[in-house]
């Protein structure tokens, strides 16, 4: 198959949450890895660390984690959904839909990769924090990686609240954190372009007022 653009990929780079069971190639998913890798990180580093999880119990110990980080960040929006400027509430009850969707077939997903960071010292939130933004750069290669293959993925969080919880499912050491989780696969849904603000509105040139 023929790779997209780069622009392309960027502007139709959705996040794609329902997913096929059937499995994606190792070397797809170790070249997604290897894009991701090629990012670049403060310092340049390099401590972005990633795992690719296909093993059905550790993916189903992941997905309890996030039906828990779901639930407990989405049942209290589910029935008085706002809308929000670039957002009707029907578009957000569908994005929510596919939460949901997710949250019954995550342990289905193929494969579930985890961007994780050696921190160099003990696990904290802090620390956490600041670690994010020498992974997420990687994150976005790896998104945009995915949709020029034509496999769908998204980047997600609510599972990785409980860091502990995290760390002993996966065996991380207590230096090491997991700053997103990506499930990736075949697509289900339809790709399409993503709908983001006018450029006009959050742009200015040299100073904000
Ligand atoms: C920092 C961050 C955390 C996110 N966490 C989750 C998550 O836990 N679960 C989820 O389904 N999507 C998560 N997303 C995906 C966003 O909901 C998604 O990127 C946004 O709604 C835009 O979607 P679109 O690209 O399809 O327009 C996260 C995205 C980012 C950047």
């Amino acid at each position: 198959m023929e790779e997209m653009g780069l622009f392309d990929a960027m502007y139709n780079c959705r996040a794609m949450r329902r997913l096929d069971t059937k499995p994606v190639p190792e070397d797809m998913l170790i070249k997604l890895v290897d894009a991701a890798n090629q990012a670049p990180s403060g310092s340049n580093l390099q401590n972005g660390r990633w795992l690719i999880v296909r093993d059905a119990t550790v993916k189903a110990e992941l997905a309890a984690l996030n039906r828990a980080g779901v639930e407990g960040y989405l049942a209290p929006q589910m029935d008085n959904i706002e809308p929000l400027s670039h957002q009707s509430v029907d578009r957000r009850r569908k994005m929510m839909d596919a939460v949901l969707w997710q949250v019954e077939h995550m342990h289905e997903i193929p494969a579930l990769i985890i961007a994780c960071m050696e921190l160099g010292t003990k696990r904290d939130p802090m620390v956490l924090g600041r670690a994010g933004g020498s992974i997420w750069p990687g994150v976005q290669n790896l998104l945009l990686a995915a949709r020029a293959m034509g496999l769908g993925a998204a980047p997600t969080t609510l599972a990785l609240i409980d860091q502990d919880a995290v760390a002993k499912v996966l065996h991380l050491p207590e230096t090491m954190g997991a700053i997103c989780l990506i499930p990736v696969g075949y697509p289900l849904g339809r790709f399409g372009p993503v709908t983001r603000k006018p450029v006009e509105e959050i742009l200015r040139f040299d100073t904000w007022s």
